[in-house]
């Protein structure tokens, strides 16, 4: 018998997981916490592979009987909130599947990594940094496979700011100040594995800029700071201070709700005559000069 599954999360990484189960699972649908997403509300549907699924609310758990329920986020504190809200619903643990959730993250690492010991062979210099650190889960990743440069992490550490959401279009319009906000410089100092190498850039972007040297050159930056205009400043800032060979990578290009991580990145590279490539972990794209 086809197993009945639902996916939580309704963003980029449920819809690659969708992609990948989908002939040899039944979904049942998307579940999703924040309301603004679920399709009664407006939210709309997901279309995979030419089929509509429904975004619902956990409450549907109480009516469906399901066999497995993949997780569809990536980021380590919601994983928790989601695995609590379903214990709550009756959900045994066995029940939760995890086994597609990092895919697309290792996948990103694997990019980092191979980026990282590419430039070591050719002797390629310069500083790397990230723009939107959150909680520095990747920076910390970006900090051990460039133990030896300069580390800049540029973040507000306090979550978006209003100036940037009322730039956006659509559902990412409801972005709020409070994502991610939580968080704190203290907290990501004590993530990172070289702190040495690190010089912290508190403050919104690109303002914050101010902050360091404007000759530093750099050969590796990851912009994942979801919305339209940081994007875009981060690629202005940051593309003119790549050295040759240097790669810039973003994430969200093909986020769902953050459409404007794609609108920058296109904007920006019809602009300067670029091309930027997919680096297979259904979320990014790469620039490289
Ligand atoms: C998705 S989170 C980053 C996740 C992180 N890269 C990771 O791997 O865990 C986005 C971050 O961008 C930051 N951000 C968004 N707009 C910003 C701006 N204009 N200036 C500084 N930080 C910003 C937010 O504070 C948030 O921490």
């Amino acid at each position: 018998m086809i197993k009945k599954v639902f996916i939580y999360g309704s963003a980029q990484l449920g819809i690659q997981i969708a992609w990948f189960i989908n002939n040899d699972y039944e979904i049942l649908g998307f579940i999703d916490t924040d309301p603004r997403k679920h399709t009664i509300n407006g939210g709309g549907y997901i279309k995979v592979d030419n089929k509509d699924y429904i975004i619902y609310d956990p409450d549907i758990l109480l009516d469906m009987q399901v066999d497995k329920i993949f997780i569809g986020t990536e980021v380590d504190i919601y994983i928790a909130q989601i695995k609590n809200t379903l214990l709550n619903y009756g959900i045994s643990d066995d029940k939760i599947d995890l086994s597609l959730t990092f895919i697309p993250y290792y996948a990103r690492l694997n990019f980092i990594k191979t980026i990282s010991l590419g430039f070591q062979e050719e002797n390629i210099t310069g500083a790397v940094a990230e723009l939107g650190v959150f909680r520095g889960k990747t920076a910390r990743e970006i900090n051990r496979f460039f133990k030896d440069d300069m580390f800049y992490l540029f973040d507000t550490f306090e979550g978006f700011s209003e100036k940037d959401i009322i730039k956006e279009t659509g559902l990412a319009r409801q972005a709020n100040t409070n994502d991610f906000s939580n968080t704190s410089l203290d907290f990501v100092k004590k993530q990172m594995l070289y702190l040495d190498k690190c010089c912290f850039v508190k403050g919104y972007f690109p303002e914050s800029v101010a902050q360091i040297s404007q000759d530093e050159k750099f050969k590796f930056v990851n912009i994942d700071v979801d919305l339209y205009q940081p994007i875009l400043e981060g690629l202005e800032y940051f593309y003119p201070r790549l050295v040759k060979n240097g790669v810039i990578l973003i994430h969200d290009y093909f986020h769902p709700y953050y459409t404007g991580a794609k609108k920058a990145v296109d904007e920006f590279c019809q602009k300067m005559n670029l091309r930027c490539l997919p680096i297979g972990d259904a979320f990014s794209v790469a620039i490289f000069k």
